[in-house]
């Protein structure tokens, strides 16, 4: 909780309150605007607590809301969960142990349920601190009726137009899961272990091309590696690729010949810590037509096939092939025609038709190593080792999966990837590098498998016939199913009898209620089509494209691609115009959070602070805000005790120039007291052109979401312009002025709109400061919210070119001076000036002053302008040359002037009133002060 401005803490409840601050997306809701301006949440998943991830991603959203919403644009947030899925499924399960098992579908789903409507509490209550302006009584949840129902009919779409399909594929599988996985539902642990296998497959039948080459007095074998020699059983070929060169080498320690590439020969023989000598060497082309016996099974031939998925990075340069258990495997085995059967079921165990010496052996264990016996049996293990590398896991269970084929469905990405493409090509990307992450990430994916083999989800919407291999399911079906979800939620596939799941019309034609042939299909869609389908649920309009999608650089291939693939089939557009992507967060030393590192930052204790709060002392929600804006978004964003120090040392500064903004302008109305530009001082003047340039550039930052410069510029504004600059020159006039005098009026002024602008500048960013700001500002009437008031307003008078260079040449002078009295009062200095172009009679129409606006700006006792050089030099005086720069031509030309200041001590006292070196002793007034106190 942020200390008040003069206030104390416990008064910052009635602030949010007297403001508004809960009501404010449905008042802004209700304004009659013409523009709206639609950011589409991607909903967080209902597991777990809030994380600095989700501060993260929805204060940026916020900023971007509160940002458009002051512009004028009505906006649409509606915040939503990702409701369903194995994370919650095997979350439930664990905590039931045992007891888990004999748990029903329908138990699973039930418990499922309320832990993710508990999650979503504790979330929605912690975004609710943060600030986040959304109407939290109206969001939305992927385990909603309604919602389920429109996903259902999307289905129905994708499939009636041939773009889902039901296919016998190898997918990732988790055996301890036991259910296909998506990409995006894999980690990677780098350091895996697996034993990895160097097999001799030996040639049966050389290719023809290659008969002159082998005499036939040694035997000779291909050789290929494999890091997973669990596949080796399901072996059906070995691949090559035709351009690459190859080579038969002898074996110094076997004396036999093998082939491998050319390139890998070197490298090979070290592994296996030998020397070969190349006999030969021919293309890979040559290799066509050749076969070899598999390592195992000495009756099955293995072909040589060529294939353009071949590396020479890794192994030798001749790929085993096992079609159930590769993706590229099982491209090759669909143009050659090669048997797909899968050896390993949904534990991860090789079934009886693997043989009897492995069949109930787990692959990744036990199986591996009958595997590994195996082969040394049959005398075709060259050589096993571990290798540690970067292997797929399960993303909940942190268990390795294996790839394996089975029946699933999918979507068929190839057919969209076209139009995605092109699509893409217009929308905009920030960063912009994010664009072709996202178009490379959708090339690299050969189809989307959208079934898992759960209950906690949305169901495939289809029903299998009992005895054939066939589906039903066709719009009737569809319609049927998607009332009965809307009405009752999609608990119906398990709880209804499957009659009623089908309309009657249908019914009738397969079976009827008594001798259906048909039962309801027990597979779940994944959860990324859940979210994917969220634009045709949840954007307004018939349009139904969000103006801007805003989230982690993970969803470029979750997300991300998920909307944009669902909303390209069904409709041929996309449901984004703008994708803003941000990094991930990160320990304050670049490294990941992690529980059993201790580095875990819980954006709950930021804000209210920890047990110790001398260690972990309550920052505010403000501070949180101000850190995520800051940040480098973009890249990876650290956080950790220093930089939210940091943070809040940035806003204690940033109250600094505000306290002193409001205390100035106590006493001030601007509708009776402001004075008109051209009246002001120039200073006030200058100061107020600065204002609209500064003004200009936070708008454009805001308008590309750099949040961070908005805060530079800010910053850079506060310190260097006013509180280094403008604040010290403007302190007499403030405090030593007639409170009525139009000199003070004119700073006054200035201070105003310095206020305002200030103000509107932060307060997307620091909502709650922003408001504390507004309830104190004297002369606001009603509602006293600045989020109700729009953007920043500037003047155009405000601009002023000609004016700046005037005040550049002066604040030459100004500084060269000040720098020629390192740790002394500038007060105890005169300055006679050499320089009498008008910019300086603009601020000093007299000879001598100590009350001109030269005077002031040089903060001296009094400053003198000489035509030309004193006759004599006094004893005393430094002289400080110096040029600048000036426009000529309207600025298309610059210029050097020179300019000559002489400085010499004050001849005159220190007044008792206003401490400026004007008086005549020291015991009495300055003219000025005997004026002010006079007219009292
Ligand atoms: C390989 O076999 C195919 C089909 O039998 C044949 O057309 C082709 O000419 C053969 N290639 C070589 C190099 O023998
Ligand atoms: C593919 O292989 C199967 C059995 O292995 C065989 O019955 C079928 O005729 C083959 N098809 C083609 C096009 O070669
Ligand atoms: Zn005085």
């Amino acid at each position: 909780m942020p200390v008040g401005i003069g206030l104390v803490a416990a008064s910052f409840v009635d602030m949010i309150k007297k403001c508004g601050f809960s009501e404010l997306y449905s008042w802004q809701r209700e304004r009659k605007v013409k523009t709206e301006f639609c950011l589409h949440d991607g909903p967080p998943y209902a597991n777990g607590d809030p994380h600095v991830g989700h501060a993260l991603n929805k204060i940026l959203k916020d900023i971007a809301n509160r940002y458009h919403m002051m512009r004028g644009s009505k906006i649409h947030f509606v915040p939503g969960w990702d409701c369903h899925g194995l994370p919650i499924e095997v979350k439930v399960l664990s905590e039931l142990g045992e007891k888990a098992q004999d748990l029903s579908a329908m138990e699973i789903r039930e418990k499922a349920r309320s832990f993710a409507k508990a999650a979503i509490e504790k979330q929605r209550s912690a975004f609710i601190r943060w600030g986040i302006m959304a109407d939290w009584n109206n969001c939305y949840y992927t385990f909603d009726g309604s919602y389920e129902a429109k996903q259902l009919r999307i289905f129905y779409q994708m499939y009636d137009k041939g773009l889902i399909y039901r296919s016998y594929k190898p997918v990732f599988w988790s055996p301890s899961s036991r259910t296909a996985l998506a990409e995006a539902e894999l980690e990677y642990n780098p350091q895996h272990v697996s034993r990895s296998v160097y097999v001799k497959f030996p040639l049966s039948k050389p290719a023809p091309k290659l008969a002159s080459l082998i005499d036939g007095s040694s035997p000779v074998s291909i050789l290929v590696w494999t890091t997973q020699p669990w596949t080796i059983p399901a072996n059906q070929a070995v691949c090559y690729m035709p351009d690459a060169k190859y080579a038969v080498v002898k074996c110094s320690t076997s004396g036999e010949l093998y082939i491998l590439a050319e390139d890998k020969v070197t490298f090979v023989a070290s592994a296996l810590k030998t020397t070969f000598e190349v006999i030969s060497t021919f293309s890979g082309a040559d290799l066509e037509n050749g076969t070899c016996t598999h390592p195992l099974i000495p009756d099955k031939v293995s072909p040589l096939l060529p294939a353009n998925h071949v590396t020479m990075t890794k192994g030798t340069g001749l790929v085993h092939t096992a079609p159930a258990h590769g993706m590229e495997d099982y491209s090759v085995a669909s143009q050659h025609n090669l048997s797909t059967d899968c050896l390993v079921d949904e534990d991860g165990v090789f079934t009886a038709a693997a043989g009897p010496e492995l069949q109930n052996k787990a692959v990744l264990d036990e199986g591996t190593d009958v595997v590994i016996k195996m082969l040394q049996a049959s005398k075709n293990l060259l050589l096993e080792e571990k290798l540690v590398h970067s292997y797929p896991y399960d993303w909940r269970t942190k268990k390795p999966v294996v790839i394996r084929a089975s029946k699933q469905w999918f979507i068929n990405i190839a057919e969209l990837k076209a139009t995605a493409k092109e699509l893409l090509k217009k929308v905009k990307f920030i960063p912009g590098s994010a664009q072709n992450a996202m178009a490379d990430m959708m090339d690299r994916r050969p189809y989307w498998c959208i079934s898992r083999q759960r209950v906690w989800g949305v169901p495939i919407p289809v029903f299998h016939h009992k005895t054939k291999d066939e589906v039903l399911i066709n719009s009737q079906t569809i319609e049927h199913i998607a009332k009965l979800v809307e009405q009752h939620g999609s608990d119906v596939w398990w709880t209804l009898p499957p009659e009623q799941l089908l309309p009657k019309e249908v019914l009738s034609q397969v079976g009827g209620p008594d001798a259906l042939e048909y039962e309801p299909g027990r597979d779940i869609l994944d959860i990324w089509f859940d979210s994917g389908t969220s634009w045709a649920c949840v954007l307004p309009g018939t349009d139904q494209r969000a103006d801007l999608y805003l989230e982690g650089k993970d969803q470029l291939g979750g997300w991300f691609q998920s909307s944009l693939l669902t909303s390209v089939a069904v409709r041929k557009r996309a449901p984004f115009r703008t994708v803003v992507v941000h990094g991930f967060t990160l320990g304050e030393k670049g490294e990941k959070m992690s529980k059993s590192l201790g580095n875990v930052i819980d954006p709950d204790v930021v804000i209210n602070g920890g047990q110790d709060q001398s260690k972990e002392p309550p920052y505010g929600a403000d501070v949180l805000r101000w850190w995520v804006a800051e940040s480098n978004v973009f890249t990876e964003v650290t956080l950790g005790p220093s930089a939210l120090n940091a943070a809040r040392e940035d806003i204690s500064k940033l109250r600094n120039t505000l306290r002193f903004l409001l205390g100035n302008v106590a006493g001030f109305n601007p509708e009776t007291d402001s004075i008109p530009v051209n009246k002001m001082y120039v200073l006030d003047q200058y100061v107020l052109h600065l204002l609209q340039d500064l003004a200009s550039k936070i708008t454009d930052s805001y308008k590309q979401y750099d949040f961070g410069k908005v805060i530079r510029l800010l910053q850079a504004f506060y310190t260097r312009e006013l509180s280094n600059f403008y604040f010290s020159i403007i302190k007499d006039r403030l405090y030593c002025e007639k409170a009525s005098d139009p000199k003070r009026r004119s700073c006054q002024t200035a201070l105003a709109e310095i206020l305002d602008v200030i103000v509107r500048s932060f307060a997307p960013i620091l909502p709650h400061l922003a408001e504390e700001v507004f309830q104190h500002v004297p002369y606001l009437k009603e509602p006293k919210s600045v989020f109700r008031t729009g953007w920043i307003a500037t003047s155009s008078v405000w601009k002023k070119p000609g004016l700046e260079e005037a005040m550049e040449s002066a604040c030459a002078m100004r500084d060269a001076f000040l720098r020629s009295i390192p740790g002394k009062n500038a007060a105890e200095h005169q300055l006679l000036k050499c320089f009498s172009r008008a910019h300086c009679q603009m601020l000093q129409a007299e000879e001598t002053s100590s009350t001109s606006q030269l005077n002031e700006l040089m903060m001296a006792s009094q400053t003198t302008l000489l035509p030309q050089d004193p006759p004599a030099m006094p004893s005393d005086a430094t002289e400080l040359r110096g040029t600048f720069l000036i426009n000529l031509e309207g600025g298309d030309i610059r210029e050097e002037s020179e300019y000559k200041v002489i400085v010499t001590p004050t001849t005159k006292e220190k007044c008792p009133r206003c401490w400026k070196y004007t008086a005549e002793s020291s015991d009495t007034l300055c003219p000025r002060c005997a004026d002010v106190v006079g007219g009292k």
